[in-house]
């Protein structure tokens, strides 16, 4: 999804800015931009695709002061051949919406005169309307976006007070955004808005920074303002000033970022996503033992899920799209299983518009990584307003769900920036298993010892980890196997079955491979008929009490000539012939989720490594979704 960045300050801004650039390309996006300012003039460049051909433009500026532009780069009439000295000025990376991905497309966007440069995230729905307007005005447009109507609002508000134009220029506006602006009308100034799309300032001495995303900022400085709905900052070199949508001055508070800009690097490894497959045994740590006790106890209530509240509940829905509603999946069954409560996963963008029948009575679970998923988000809203309470598992602090839910659980899986998500998947199951044990415990339906024995179980679950994490060689053999073929199919049953729906969900949007997840009984009402001699199947095998089941299943594929591959820990394995086995680690049947995704994990990697795939960031997929 989109990402932007923004410095006022002493520093030249091109370097700052492209820097920020790369911090955000996890978000994804199809083309970059940046504007900066110095002397009055201004120096835009935009181009589609990866931030680097933007940086082969703009070397020039960045290597040598005063070297001559490609003029290519410079919008007629208001460039200045010298941006290297710019101390202003506003950078962007976009996934197209509206409008294809191309030069001309993408941000910042400016006015009739280039007076007003604006980058946008998010979705201005009245663009139409609003451009007809200025049009007939005699605005002229140079690109198909929605984004440009802001630049050009602006230009026709405008009386002198840039922040009061910006200021009356939202509030014609409908719909999401996240913006950005700069003038060289007033050097030195950056203003910035946002109505449901994030934004943080970042605090510097004698500088300061904007960034629709932590990373941006962190080579900078840690120290940030994060606006809350509605606010507007007016940033100079020395100075952030805050205000409501009425513009009301806010006083706000300055959040301290811990985490480590290093953790946001590939460490070593060759891509990010095999990087944070390996750091889930260290996630999973950070996310678990802050909440078990030595003995197994889970330490729910500091987390605010005090018996009172968590008491009136009937019922519960998992509410979450792609991986995350996956582990709503995996939820569903521990808190149906262990808690012996109704519980039902859901797709938030599913949810949203089927008038739910939701109550006070009802505990809506809404999960995210990001925390700013537009259907997670606004199935959290009609949640609440049906009266149920929200309890948002969440990934990134001071997120949008975070802020807006009632109650927050944070699995502390650091910041994740490959698209397929992987380690906050591990961190939302581990966090689900500790919501079922508290509530099996507080229903009265989980004996105090098998809670603390299970409990115990997830202090020693990393180490688990860690062991599947050691057959990563072998797996990475049956990709080679499964990289050649354009379909696969998952089976298992109960908790495998939701495990092989991640499966199937991280080989296709990786490896671009066709694949399907089947609850194992159902094959033979319909997908038997695509097993062909060849075909691979991947069988999940940890539930003993389903172990049978699904053997009788695996050999219903072996009779149509399908290579099956099993996935079983060694116990339930044993006896079986005519299959490839790979052996996971012993584990308690309610556990081994959090086990067996390892190696689907790892297969979808490395078949998308040998079929050459941007593993990181698969075609058409952005890692933080805020559109619908
Ligand atoms: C995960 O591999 C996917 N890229 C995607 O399905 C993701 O899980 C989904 O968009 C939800 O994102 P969120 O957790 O940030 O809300």
């Amino acid at each position: 999804m989109c990402g932007i960045v923004g410095y006022v300050g002493p520093r030249p801004a091109l370097p700052v800015l492209l820097s920020g650039l790369a911090r955000l390309e996890y978000r994804g996006y199809d083309s970059a931009g940046v504007a900066v300012l110095e002397g009055g003039r201004v120096l835009a460049c935009k181009r589609e695709g990866r931030l680097s051909r933007l940086e082969a433009e703009l070397a020039p500026y960045l290597e040598a002061a005063g070297s001559a532009a490609p003029g290519a780069c410079v919008p007629g009439g208001t460039a200045e051949r010298d941006g290297s000295r710019a101390r202003v000025g506003i950078g962007h990376t976009r996934w197209a919406t509206h409008g294809v991905p191309s030069d001309e497309n993408a941000h910042p966007h400016a006015d009739c005169h280039g007076r007003f440069w604006v980058v946008h995230n998010g979705i201005i729905e009245n663009y139409r309307e609003l451009r007809a307007e200025l049009q007939a005005q005699g605005h002229v447009f140079r690109s198909e976006t929605d984004t440009e109507v802001v630049p050009h609002l602006i230009e026709s508000l405008y009386r002198g007070d840039l922040a009061a134009a910006v200021a009356e220029a939202v509030r014609r506006l409908r719909g999401s955004y996240a913006l950005a602006v700069m003038s060289p009308l007033h050097p030195g100034t950056l203003v910035a808005v946002r109505q449901e799309s994030p934004l943080v300032v970042g605090l510097g001495r004698g500088e300061n920074f904007l960034a629709s995303d932590v990373p941006a900022l962190l080579e900078f400085t840690r120290d940030t303002y994060i606006l809350d709905e509605g606010e507007m900052a007016v940033l100079s070199p020395h100075a952030v000033q805050v205000t409501d949508r009425g513009g009301r001055p806010v006083a706000k508070e300055v959040f301290r970022v811990t985490w480590d800009a290093s953790m946001a690097q590939k460490g070593g490894y060759p891509h990010f996503m095999l990087k944070e497959i390996h750091e889930q045994p260290g996630a999973l740590r950070q996310t678990l033992l802050p909440r078990l006790g030595e003995e197994g106890d889970v330490r729910a209530e500091e987390d605010g899920l005090d018996p009172a509240w968590l008491g009136r509940f009937r019922r519960v829905h998992l509410v979450a799209c792609g991986t995350a509603y996956h582990a709503g999946l995996v939820g569903k069954y521990l808190l149906e299983g262990l808690a012996r409560i109704p519980a039902e996963a859901e797709l938030a963008s599913e949810f949203r518009y089927r008038q739910p029948l939701v109550d006070r009575d009802t505990l809506v679970v809404v999960i995210s990584q990001s925390g700013e998923t537009a259907d997670t988000r606004a199935a959290l809203r009609e949640a609440r307003a049906r009266g149920a309470g929200v309890l948002a598992i969440v990934n990134v602090v001071g997120s949008s769900i975070a802020r807006e839910a009632e109650r927050v659980l944070y699995t502390w899986a650091g910041p994740e920036i490959a698209v397929a998500s992987t380690k906050a998947y591990s961190c939302q199951v581990a966090v689900l298993t500790l919501l079922a044990l508290h509530l099996g415990r507080l229903r009265g339906t989980l004996p105090a010892e098998e809670s603390r024995r299970l409990g115990r179980s997830l202090r020693a679950l990393p180490a688990l980890v860690e062991e599947a994490l050691a057959g990563a060689g072998r797996v990475a053999e049956v990709a080679g196997q499964v990289a050649g073929h354009e379909d696969v199919f998952f089976i298992g049953r109960g908790l495998d079955y939701a495990v092989a729906q991640e499966a199937q969900l991280k080989l296709k949007e990786i490896s671009y491979i066709h694949a399907e997840a089947y609850a194992a009984g159902e094959l033979k009402h319909g997908t038997l008929a695509l097993i062909v001699p060849d075909t691979p199947v991947v069988a999940l095998v940890t539930q003993p009490a389903l172990r049978e089941k699904t053997m009788s299943n695996v050999e219903e594929v072996r009779a149509r000539g399908g290579r099956v591959y099993l996935f079983a820990p060694a116990s339930l394995a044993s006896g079986a012939a005519g299959v490839e086995v790979l052996t996971l680690p012993e584990v308690d049947p309610w556990l081994a989720p959090l086990v067996a995704v390892v190696p689907m994990q790892l297969l979808a990697y490395y078949a998308a490594v040998a079929r050459g795939c941007d593993v990181d960031k698969p075609r058409n997929l952005a890692k933080s979704v805020t559109v619908e």
